[in-house]
């Protein structure tokens, strides 16, 4: 079983517990309606670490004016019975695997404690901000986006003192952000990346999954076939931009023509907003991969 805090303190005391007892403790960071993508993370968590603390924070910093906070989907109910399931999956397994010890679930008085509702906009307040990586790719459209995740995972890492931490790879470029967020301001954890859980058929598991019909969800599976499309095209010996970026923008394309043919009034609802071939640190656009440093493809469509 596991114990709900929804204020640091006790959390804090649990924590101490844990090092007392040269047990360690692992981190995700969740905003709730959870899904087999973060009960792998807590998996992951569970193999490294003897105790896994997941919070569950809809956290508002990190959503722009026109977002969707008000609608994000909330399920407390049924995330703690996911939870419940997986610890009792964890108890039963083989010997040496931790479980989920703590959840925490803080407030806005408590992550916020001396931000006044408007002071976002008026530029006061205490914020993280990584930049230039914050302004790339998924920043262009989304501005206080990594502020937001970068202020508020700062807070909950305080507030835990994670040995290690666990981000999807679904979510790339958040995870270079957290990277870089632990290097440069000297945080004594380790940043750990799990692959992305897909549907069988390969979209990508995610909380807002929920907002997409079927026409959508074909949108979104086409991320999916594009980003597919270009790695097999590493795999196979390319390694420049045109050819691997090619590649995804031809399937991608090529889905379009099919989606307006079955209904030509739809052309406008879809655009490629970005594909990006990018350095596995810097997020600088690359001509050309080394594959001793590798890189981070990624790619949005706007509908
Ligand atoms: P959220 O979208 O709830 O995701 C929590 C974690 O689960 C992130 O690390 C995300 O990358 C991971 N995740 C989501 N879908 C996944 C999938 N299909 N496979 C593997 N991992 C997946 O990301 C956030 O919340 C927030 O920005 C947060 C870090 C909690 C800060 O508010």
């Amino acid at each position: 079983a596991f114990q709900i805090f929804r204020d640091v303190p006790e959390l804090r005391q649990l924590r101490r517990q844990i090092i007392r007892n040269d047990r360690t403790m692992g981190f995700v960071p969740t905003m709730g309606a959870l899904h087999e993508g973060h009960l792998a993370l807590i998996r992951e968590a569970a193999k490294e670490n003897t105790d896994v603390f997941v919070s569950i924070y809809v956290n508002p910093t990190q959503f722009g004016v026109n977002e969707d906070l008000s609608s994000y989907p909330r399920t407390w109910d049924s995330d703690m019975a996911k939870l419940e399931k997986l610890n009792e999956e964890l108890e039963t397994s083989r010997a040496g695997t931790g479980r989920i010890t703590a959840i925490f679930a803080p407030t806005s008085k408590v992550m916020y404690p001396t931000l006044p509702p408007s002071s976002e906009i008026d530029g006061h307040g205490s914020f993280v901000t990584i930049t230039p990586l914050a302004r790339k790719l998924e920043g262009v459209s989304r501005p206080v986006f990594f502020r937001g995740v970068a202020t508020v995972c700062m807070k909950l890492f305080n507030a835990t003192s994670p040995d290690r931490v666990y981000f999807g790879q679904k979510d790339v470029q958040q995870t270079v952000i957290i990277k870089r967020m632990v290097k440069d301001f000297l945080m004594d954890t380790e940043v750990r990346i799990v692959p992305t859980a897909r549907e069988s058929d390969g979209l990508a598991l995610s909380s807002r999954n929920v907002y997409l019909g079927s026409r959508r969800r074909n949108i979104g599976l086409t991320l999916y076939k594009a980003l597919t499309a270009a790695a097999n095209a590493y795999q196979a010996g390319k390694s420049s931009r045109d050819d691997i970026l090619g590649a995804a923008r031809s399937v991608a394309e090529r889905v379009l023509a099919e989606q307006c043919a079955l209904a030509p009034n739809l052309r406008a609802l879809y655009e490629v907003d970005y594909i990006s071939l990018a350095d596995p640190e810097s997020l600088e656009e690359l001509d050309c991969v080394d594959p001793k440093r590798g890189a981070v493809l990624s790619t949005a469509f706007k509908m």
